[in-house]
């Protein structure tokens, strides 16, 4: 028999997934679906005042400015644009200093993978994003310990544990890092920040544990105009590291990493994610800063109350759905979050049939969920309206009631 190609091996790991029904594709959406899937909370990428002036802020470029930005920041790829941007968002969210990154997965790779010094603590929240783990796993920390998700019990647990065991803890000289996000992109839970801050400063009064906290989800949907969930709470100098991200609700691109002036110096000397690889040019910046003005400015508060608005309705519509078997549908959902979570063992069959209806949802399998919590995700946006939440909610309960109607056919 011929020896076993390297195509061989991808078509069987890809033959695998599709047998565990995992296997992920690229799929087009119909420009005539109701988004009720993507990230973009405040339905900034459709708003026609972010459009203009973005437009405009591109318009006012000095001719030849140059669109690409040609380099890594360390190289020819600053400028004052990019300066001046990272000192208002800074400003914005309350921070001494701010570093602008090409994605949020660059920012959280960066951080992770060079800020904690060798023989450090990781621990983490047990649902960290994949971009966390990522930058964990190329750190030098001596271990990586996960908690709980969102239980600061159990973060207590782990840290006491450690601690025990570890006089280098004890005595300050070891850095501890608590690795956390504001709001979990597949439940939408909020975390309990405030209480997370008082174990860690019951456990570790010498002052070395140091958060850092993932606000991907809250950015521009959470806090005051939509400054995120730390300073909802006035938290932000219990916070080591922030990252914001811009692909959500700010209908951008890119990230910030909000520190102190001597973490910014260190990451640009040694966050590889920052240092070998193009910087954003100045449409994207632009865009950036389209977003953030217009948050600074309140603009976006209308669609932070109407996004609270749909999410009180839709929570309210689904508590009305007539009774259904628990074994094929629950829904979870935290309160204010516009994630909502169907948990149902064919999430591909309920998120098939709401795409058919022209409602766009996705079904969540594991391994980006665990096992056994596979879901239809659905996302509100400022720009739903209730006729599309109602269409939705009606689509579901017409499953629902079709699963029963089988269910008596096939005990008779
Ligand atoms: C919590 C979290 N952090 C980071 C990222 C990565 O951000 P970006 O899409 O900007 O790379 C995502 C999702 O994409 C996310 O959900």
């Amino acid at each position: 028999m011929p020896p076993k190609t390297l195509q061989d091996s991808l078509r069987e790991a890809l033959r695998r997934r599709e047998t565990k029904l995992s296997r992920r594709r690229l799929t087009l959406i119909p420009d005539t679906s109701v988004d009720f899937s993507s990230n973009d909370f405040l339905s900034l990428s459709t708003s026609p005042i972010f459009r203009s002036r973005y437009q405009a802020h591109l318009q006012q470029a000095p001719p030849f400015y140059p669109f690409a930005s040609g380099g890594s920041r360390l190289l020819a790829g600053n400028s004052p644009y990019a300066e001046a941007l990272e000192e208002f968002i800074s400003d914005f969210h309350n921070a001494p200093s701010g570093l602008l990154f090409n994605s949020g997965f660059d920012a959280n790779v960066g951080v992770l993978s060079c800020i904690p010094q060798p023989g450090d603590l990781l621990v983490h929240d047990e649902f960290i994003h994949a971009s966390a783990h990522e930058g964990m796993r190329l750190s030098r920390a001596g271990k990586k310990v996960p908690f709980a998700h969102s239980s600061p019990s159990s973060l207590e647990e782990v840290l006491q544990g450690e601690i025990s065991t570890d006089e280098r803890i004890r005595d300050g000289s070891r850095n501890v890092f608590i690795v956390i996000e504001s709001v979990y992109s597949m439940d939408g839970d909020i975390a309990p920040i405030r209480e997370f801050v008082e174990v860690v400063e019951r456990l570790l009064p010498l002052g070395n544990g140091y958060f850092v906290v993932d606000e991907a989800h809250a950015t521009g949907a959470f806090g005051p105009r939509g400054a995120g969930v730390v300073q909802e709470l006035g938290v932000e100098e219990r916070m080591f590291i922030r990252v914001h991200t811009f692909g959500k609700a700010l209908a951008s691109h890119g990230a910030i990493v909000l520190c102190c002036p001597d973490t910014r110096e260190y990451l640009i000397n040694y966050a590889r994610s920052l240092i070998y690889t193009t910087a954003l040019g100045f449409p994207f910046l632009a865009s950036i800063r389209t977003a953030y003005e217009l948050l600074a400015e309140g603009e976006t508060e209308e669609l932070q109350r109407n996004l609270q608005h749909l999410i009180r309705y839709l929570h309210t519509r689904l508590g009305e759905l007539g009774a259904w078997d628990p074994a094929v549908f629950e829904v979870d959902h935290f309160p204010r979050s516009p994630i909502f979570s169907l948990r149902s063992p064919v999430p591909r069959q309920l998120a098939t049939v709401c795409q058919r209806k022209g409602y766009l949802v996705h079904a969540i399998m594991s391994p980006t969920v665990p096992a056994g919590q596979e879901r239809v995700r659905v996302c509100l946006h400022a720009g739903n309206t209730v006729e599309e939440i109602d269409g939705l909610v009606e689509t579901i309960q017409a499953w629902l009631n079709s699963l029963a109607s089988e269910k008596r056919t096939a005990r008779l």
